[in-house]
This record gives structure tokens, sequence and C-alpha cells, in this order.
């Protein structure tokens, strides 16, 4: 029998792409930037895996299309690119990329937090215009972050990893969660539990930290900016579909809220051209976890789950384990 042939959508990390070649037999989108649906499933053909990133749209009509098909291993924690229901249904098992980013993905969301409360990126356009003439007591003043409160929304294992780095800055941290840590690990990360309008009304800011689902889409949205502190800012480095955009246009329109940083956009790669012209928002072209050491981790976490849905075994990261009940 010959190797399992494996595709890969889009270019990714090198020794992730040699791991890969050494199990099975690879074809490679060579280019950075996503083939069409007709193009990926020409190019996927009668390949049993697909390696893929989450600027693929994997539908049911992609899979219904490739019936040789077994796994399909995203390159990212967040799978909503992937109709997991249509795949479970054709017996395809989905897997993703878990725990390796979480630490890089909090160190970003401080990043766009520092960001957009010290108004780093507004003082560079002002540098870089020319408009610096001299130091001046008023000055571009941004908010204080240190002993300030912290608002998580959703306490997975990013949540977590952006509460432990709270604790050097002595911030309050409050989190909202469907299910409520244990005590000990509440004391640990030195966070208090509490309801999703109570944690906005507290919060200087506000991180969010949820997977993309039907009752976390717009979670954030005109009800939820008309609560929060005029002091306040958003942060978003989960996915952006979580933020109704247009509200929140208008919240930092307004001034309701003081401002916000995204990694992540609404009809990403389109940007609400009322973004644009606001400079109390920080924009970033989704790089939470974009560090050389963690998108190789996760690119070769993704071909270790692909080499091991193909040999016979129930991948570490699988998605759908019901699969193979
Ligand atoms: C993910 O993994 O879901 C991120 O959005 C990209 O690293």
């Amino acid at each position: 029998m010959g190797r399992a042939k494996v595709f890969v959508s889009r270019l990714i990390p090198q020794p992730a792409l040699e791991l890969l070649q050494r199990h099975v037999a690879m074809g490679l989108n060579v280019e950075d930037k996503p083939l069409s649906k007709a193009e990926l499933i020409s190019r996927i053909g009668d390949a049993e895996g697909l390696v893929c990133l989450l600027t693929d749209e994997i539908d049911d009509e992609l899979m219904g299309a490739l019936p040789s098909l077994r796994v399909i291993s995203n390159v990212a924690v967040g799978f909503n690119n992937i109709e997991v229901a249509a795949a479970t249904r054709r017996k395809i098992a989905v897997t993703n990329t878990p725990g390796v980013l979480d630490d890089t993905t909090a160190d970003f969301t401080w990043t766009l937090l520092m960001a957009t409360a010290r108004r780093v990126v507004e003082g560079d356009r002002f540098v870089r215009a020319g408009k610096y003439q001299g130091w001046g007591i008023m000055l571009l003043l941004g908010y204080d972050v240190h002993d300030k409160t912290l608002g998580i929304c959703g306490m997975g294992r990013i949540g977590k990893a952006v509460a432990r780095r709270a604790q050097g800055f002595g911030m309050r941290t409050f989190y909202t969660d469907p299910q409520r840590l244990g005590e000990n690990l509440e004391k640990e990360l030195r966070v208090e539990f509490t309801d999703k309008e109570t944690l906005l009304r507290e919060s200087d800011f506000v991180s969010l930290h949820l997977p993309l689902l039907s009752d976390t889409t717009h979670y954030i949205s005109t009800r939820e900016f008309s609560l929060m502190k005029k002091t306040a800012h958003l942060i978003n480095a989960s996915r952006g579909p979580v933020v109704d955009e247009e509200a929140l246009v208008q919240a930092l329109r307004t001034k309701q809220i003081a401002g916000a940083a995204l990694d992540v956009f609404e009809h990403e790669p389109k940007i609400h051209p009322g973004l644009f012209e606001l400079e109390n928002v920080v924009l970033a072209p989704h790089i939470a976890s974009g560090s050389f050491e963690t998108r190789t981790r996760m690119a070769t976490m993704a071909v270790e789950n692909v080499i091991s849905a193909l040999e016979g075994k129930i991948p570490p990261n699988i998605v759908n384990p019901e699969i193979y009940a």
C-alpha cells in the first residue's frame, strides 16, 4: 500500500512541512494566500488528510466533494471555519491546536491593552507625522493600567494566562464564564467570578477570550457598551464576530467607551470603514499567536494530529471524538 496523501492548504513553517514529508505524500499550496473552494477541491483531490488554516472555509459541500478525506487538521485553536457537525456525520476527524499558543496570545492581549490604554500607536503616528514639538504636560494622556479592574470574558486557557499577567499590575480581576473555576484556582489566579453585566459595569478593561458560537456572536453590542464605563477599553483577541463592529464604531465615535484594541474583525479580512477614521482604536492583523516559536509549534502539532489520525489512532487534539465511538 502506498503512503497516505495529505494536502496542506497554505504555506506553514518549514519544520512542520519536513515532519509531514517524512510520513506521507504531501501536496502543498506554496503560496501564502488561501485557495478558493473550487481550487481546494481540485488540489485536495483524493488526499486522505488536509492540513488547513482558519482562512479556509471547510463546509459540508467541500467535504461532500472529497470522498477520500478522513482527517481535517486545523492549524489554529479556533475551528469555527470548519463545519464540525458535517465532518462528524461523514466520520471525518477534525483536530485543532490547543495549549501551545496560550501564553503568546496572552502576551499579545496585554500588548493590545497597554497600547490602547497608553495610546502607543497614536503616539507613533504623531511622531512620524512630524507633530512632536517637545514635551507637553497634557500631551497624549492615557489611562493607568496598574491597580485598575480587568474583566475577562471566557476563562479558558487563554483567559487564565491573561489573568496570571494581571497580578503583576496589581489589578482586581473579574471573570465570567459558563463554568465557574474551582475555589483553589480562583485563589491562585486571584480572580473573582461574576455575571456579565457586573463585569461590564465594573471593569476598566474588558478582554474577550470566547470561542465563536451562535450564542457568543455579538456578545458585545449596543446594550453592553451602554453598561461600560466611559473610561473603559475593550480588547478583542478572540474572534471578530464576538463584537458587533457597527455598535463598536458608534461607541468609540460617541466616546461611550474610551478606546478599543482589536486583533480580529467581524468580516475578516474586511474592516469596518468607520474603524479607520477613529484614533481611539488599535487595529492589528490577527497576529496574537504570531511569534516564530508559537506558529512553528502550532503547525507541528497540526501535522502530528494528521499523521496520528492516518495511522489509525485517535489524534491527540480531536475535536469530534464521537466519530470513534
Ligand atoms: C487561533 O488559533 O484560533 C488563532 O486565532 C490563530 O492563532
